[in-house]
């Protein structure tokens, strides 16, 4: 096995010479505590802990940090746990979304000023995924994803309850009469009954799956429910495996390759996997320097079966079925090919090699690609004179009678305005129409919050219907279901086609072809743009001032403009004098 000679480690430049500077370096480490035997010739390992008592799916993250350490200590590494911010996705405003690119400029800045050879990540719940892994490839270092596993099955008076998706079925019922006062505080106290990320295939559990299916995590980490022992013992085998990576100097650029990052899109489109994961995933490829499109994940969806009957896109099951039946690594076995099963991981060991004792012990949670729960991908890319440079669907989570759909424009400008019309029974609208919310994209929302499953109108639900299309340059929630077109680009805040349609332009939308188009022609758009007032920028100063100022839009990936791969690669490592 190659060894990296200790005197090139990272933290031997802080604490190994005989000068002044290291005198320093050593004196403040015995402070804490330590002794030279603590960090002579040993690995020092980051463990990035986003635990915090405003994120609840993180709550475990204090206690599982001791098996971290613990496994580190046993590989004869020198562990040091390092606050993150956290990105709570419930309790955060506006939303977590903006501050992705934050955390992770974090990540990437405390790896590279501190005396650290590699890092274990702790996250889960949705952005801090995404967040973790941006910053900690930028830097380049060893490191492992530890995810922090899905909550329990939600429970309410013998219900299973999955997070968010019934959080969104039960509110259209209770707004139409169906649920009393007292069932929907039953509801409140039983949907999240432990720590843990959201449990359905939202967000958060499709982006640990991605990072297990870039090859970031140790197998089958992604799959294990937060409340298990067995995540106790994959954190402590974490800890173990950094101190070798380190050792093998196994950097990210070895392991996401343009392979790992199909790898990463199939497995996503097997699971079913939410919207917001299109929007991470090509942020998280272009700082691997890995160039991804809409159009690439489009072409690999169309070929990708849905195998995961996880809800949403599936119908009967939540994560603790997906990890009784054999979690990630039974669905990686299932696509066989469709993977490249050379592609290196953290284990050391490739993804075939990860796989090949993989066991599905129960096909109907995790089906075969002949008997899946959707036959083609679960997202699709539009395209058209409404969204010139894309906007996304999930076609396995809505009512399959709109794949093809014509119907009238009803715009709301804002949040506001858009609840005017959903909490007005005498709206004038109907389950034909399209309704629009605009101005809720990376600069307009700001930070494009999860607006995008636009509530039900109170006038169409008391008429029975539970789905119409609807369209927005905002993102949703990965739980949420519906024809709901997202991620509309260029967003209307910018000045896209979709700041220039109005109340009554005939939209048009084609699944099967990925069109979406407003019945306008050039000539009338070009005349309507000219009456458009760019709207005031919300932020005049500070990190909102920052992030308007160099925030991409959803086709690509809503990174920084300043923090694209050839700027990242060429930050220098901090002098030690
Ligand atoms: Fe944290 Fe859903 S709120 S994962």
């Amino acid at each position: 096995m190659h060894k990296k000679p200790y005197d090139q480690f990272r933290s031997a430049r802080w604490f190994g010479p005989d000068d002044l500077r290291s005198f320093g370096h050593r004196s403040r480490a015995m402070q804490m505590g330590l002794s030279r035997e603590d960090w002579e010739g040993k690995p020092v390992i980051a463990i990035l802990n986003t635990w915090s008592e405003l994120q609840p799916c993180h709550m475990h993250f204090k206690d599982r940090v001791a098996f971290v350490k613990k496994g580190v200590l046993q590989a004869g590494g020198m562990p040091v746990e390092i606050p993150v911010h956290s990105l709570g996705e419930q309790l955060l405003k506006p939303t977590a979304m903006l501050y992705r690119n934050m955390v992770a400029m974090e990540v990437e800045e405390v790896l590279r000023a501190n005396p650290v050879d590699g890092a274990v990540l702790m996250g889960g719940c949705d952005k801090s995924t995404p967040a973790l892994v941006m910053g900690a490839v930028s830097m380049g270092l060893p490191f492992i994803y530890l995810p922090a596993g899905p909550m329990l099955r939600g429970n309410y008076a013998g219900k299973v309850l999955g997070s968010g998706a019934d959080a969104w079925k039960y509110w259209d019922e209770r707004r139409a009469g169906h649920i009393s006062k007292e069932e929907w505080q039953g509801l409140e106290g039983g949907i999240a009954r432990s720590y843990g990320h959201c449990m359905t295939m939202g967000t958060a559990s499709t982006m640990t799956a991605i990072a297990e299916g870039l090859g970031l995590c140790l197998p089958g980490a992604s799959s294990i429910p937060a409340p298990d022992v067995n995540h106790q013992r994959m954190s402590a085998a974490c800890g173990r495996r950094i101190v070798d990576m380190v050792w093998q100097d196994l950097t990210p650029d070895q392991i996401i390759t343009q392979s790992s990052v199909a790898n990463a899109v199939t497995v996503a489109m097997a699971t079913g996997c939410s919207t917001n994961a299109i929007i991470h995933l090509i942020a998280m490829a272009r700082r691997s320097g890995v160039p991804l499109t809409l159009d690439d994940l489009d072409a690999i969806g169309r070929t990708t079966p849905v195998i995961a009957n996880i809800r949403p896109s599936g119908k009967d099951y939540l994560m603790e079925d997906f990890f009784y039946a054999g979690g990630l690594p039974a669905l990686m076995k299932e696509l066989g090919d469709k993977l490249d099963l050379d592609a290196m991981t953290v284990s050391g060991r490739t993804v075939g090699q990860n796989i090949a004792g993989a066991t599905n012990y129960n096909s109907d949670v995790i089906r075969s690609l002949r008997n899946p729960v959707y036959g083609e991908g679960s997202l699709a890319v539009l395209k058209g004179n409404l969204a010139p440079d894309g906007a996304v669907i999930k076609p396995a989570a809505m009512d399959a009678k709109f794949m093809t759909h014509r119907g009238p424009a009803m715009v709301a400008n804002s949040y506001a305005e858009l609840k005017s019309i959903i909490d007005d029974p005498q709206a004038d609208i109907t389950a034909d129409h399209v309704l629009i919310l605009r101005n809720a994209g990376p600069q307009g929302g700001p930070g494009m919050p999860e607006w995008g499953m636009i509530p039900m109108p109170q006038k169409l639900l008391n008429e029975g219907h539970r789905d119409m299309v609807r369209l927005s340059d905002a993102r949703m929630s990965g739980t949420s279901y519906g024809a709901c077109i997202l991620h509309v680009a260029p967003e209307a805040f910018v000045g896209g086609p979709l700041a220039l349609i109005e109340t009554g332009d005939m939209i048009s939308l084609d699944i099967p072809n990925r069109r979406l188009d407003v019945e306008l022609t050039e000539e009338q758009l070009a005349k309507r743009r000219q009456n458009w007032v760019p709207p005031k920028p919300h932020y005049e100063r500070g990190y909102g001032w920052m992030f308007l100022k160099h925030i991409e839009q959803a086709d690509k990936g809503c990174d920084f403009d300043f923090l694209r791969t050839e700027f990242g690669a060429s930050v220098p490592e901090p002098e030690i004098n």
